[in-house]
C-alpha cells in the first residue's frame, strides 16, 4: 500500500529541528536565509556530488575564504580554481564549477535562476543538483533524488524494483513528500536521516524516529533498494617520478584530459626509471578505477641537467595542500616531504 506523507513528514521534521546537522552551506529552519545563499549551496552541492559530508567541511571554508562570492570564482585564474580544490577529487567538478559561475554572470546578470528544469542547463548541473538547489534555495516541489534520498525512499515505500533502471518510478514516489511548505528542509532533513539511521551498509532502525512507520526493517531494508551489478574498477598501474634536490622536487600539470585533470602531479613515466630508489606502492581507488602507483625517487643532478623543469614545488604542507589524494600519498609515501 502506498505510504501517506503527512504522518511521515510531521514526524521527520520535528526530529530535523532537533537532529538536523547544522552544516555551513545551510540554513536552520526558522532562519532567514543570506543573499548569497545560492552561491553557498551551489558550491557545497558541487563539492558533495562525489565527496564525503566530513572532507568537505575540511575544504568548504579555505575555499569559500578565496572565492567569497559568485563573481570573484568567475574571474579567478582556473588554475588557482582547481588548486583549491585539492583533496577533494573528481578534478573535472572544479572546472565545470567556474564554468558554472561565469553563466550565471553572463547570461543570468548574476542571479541564479530558480527553477530546477533552468538550473539544468548551466554547466556541471545534473538532475539531482538542480533539483537540489531548486528547493533548498528557491522552495521549488522537488525532490533532489541522490543515492541517499533514493535509499530512503525506497524503504518507505517498501519499493523493491531495481535501480538505477526503475529510478524514474521511485522519483514519482518521492514527489509527495515535497508538495507542501519548506521543501528544501525536507530534501535535507532526508538526507541527514539517510546518515544517521538509513544507511546503504547499516541501519538504525530501533532508533529511526520513522521506524512505526516504515514497512521494512533491519536486514530486509538492507535488502532495498535492490541494485544493479556494477562492473568492476580498470586496473591502471603508473609509474610515479620523484626527482628531487631534498628540498624540492619536480612536478607537472597534468593534460586537460583523463584521470586528475589539469591537476597538479607527479610525472608518470612509462616503466621502473634507471637509477631511481623505489620508494614502494599505493593503491587509490577512483569510481571507475583502481589505481596501482609504484613510487620512485632520483637525485635531481642540477650540475649536468642543463633542462629547465616546467614546475618545482618546494617539499613542504603548502605544496602538499595543493595534491590531489593520490599524489599526496605519494609524496608522503616517498619520505621527502616535512610536515
Ligand atoms: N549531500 C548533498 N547535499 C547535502 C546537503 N545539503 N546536506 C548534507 N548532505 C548532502
Amino acid at each position: 500500500m502506498a505510504q501517506s506523507s503527512a504522518p511521515i513528514l510531521s514526524i521527520l521534521w520535528a526530529w530535523y529541528r532537533q537532529y538536523g546537522r547544522r552544516l555551513p552551506w545551510r540554513v536552520a529552519p526558522g532562519d532567514v536565509p543570506p543573499d548569497d545563499h545560492a552561491y553557498r549551496v551551489l558550491v557545497s552541492e558541487i563539492m558533495l556530488q562525489q565527496t564525503t559530508v566530513a572532507t568537505v567541511l575540511s575544504r568548504y571554508g579555505p575555499f569559500l575564504d578565496r572565492f567569497p562570492d559568485l563573481p570573484t570564482l568567475a574571474a579567478a585564474g582556473a588554475n588557482e580554481v582547481r588548486d583549491a580544490w585539492a583533496g577533494l577529487g573528481y578534478y573535472r567538478r572544479a572546472g565545470l564549477l567556474q564554468a558554472c559561475a561565469q553563466s550565471v554572470m553572463e547570461h543570468h546578470g548574476g542571479a541564479f535562476p530558480q527553477k530546477a528544469a533552468q538550473l539544468a542547463k548551466l554547466p556541471g548541473l545534473g538532475a539531482y543538483t538542480s533539483a537540489a538547489i531548486a528547493s533548498i534555495c528557491f522552495g521549488e516541489a522537488i525532490m533532489p533524488m541522490d543515492g541517499n534520498i533514493e535509499r530512503v525512499v525506497a524503504r518507505l515505500e517498501a519499493f523493491k524494483e531495481p535501480l538505477p533502471k526503475e529510478a524514474a518510478k521511485l522519483r514519482k514516489k518521492a514527489q509527495k513528500y515535497v508538495m507542501g511548505v519548506d521543501t528544501g528542509h525536507v530534501a535535507q532533513a532526508f538526507m541527514d536521516l539517510a546518515s544517521s539511521h538509513c544507511g546503504a551498509n547499516s541501519t538504525n532502525c530501533p532508533t529511526c524516529p520513522l521506524q512505526k512507520l516504515c514497512p521494512v526493517q533491519g536486514p530486509d531494508a538492507l535488502k532495498i533498494p535492490q541494485k544493479q551489478m556494477k562492473k568492476p574498477p580498470i586496473e591502471v598501474t603508473w609509474h610515479l617520478l620523484l626527482t628531487h634536490d631534498g628540498q624540492r622536487v619536480i612536478m607537472e600539470r597534468r593534460g586537460p584530459g583523463g584521470i586528475m585533470a589539469g591537476m597538479l602531479g607527479f610525472p608518470v613515466v612509462d616503466g621502473p626509471p634507471l637509477g631511481a630508489y623505489y620508494a614502494g606502492s599505493i593503491t587509490h581507488r577512483l569510481t571507475h578505477r583502481m589505481i596501482t602507483a609504484h613510487v620512485y625517487l632520483l637525485k635531481w643532478d642540477q650540475q649536468t641537467d642543463k633542462t629547465a623543469p616546467a614546475i618545482v614545488k618546494d617539499c613542504n604542507r603548502a605544496t602538499l595542500k595543493q595534491l590531489p589524494t593520490l599524489m599526496r600519498k605519494v609524496a608522503e609515501r616517498s619520505g621527502l616531504f616535512k610536515v
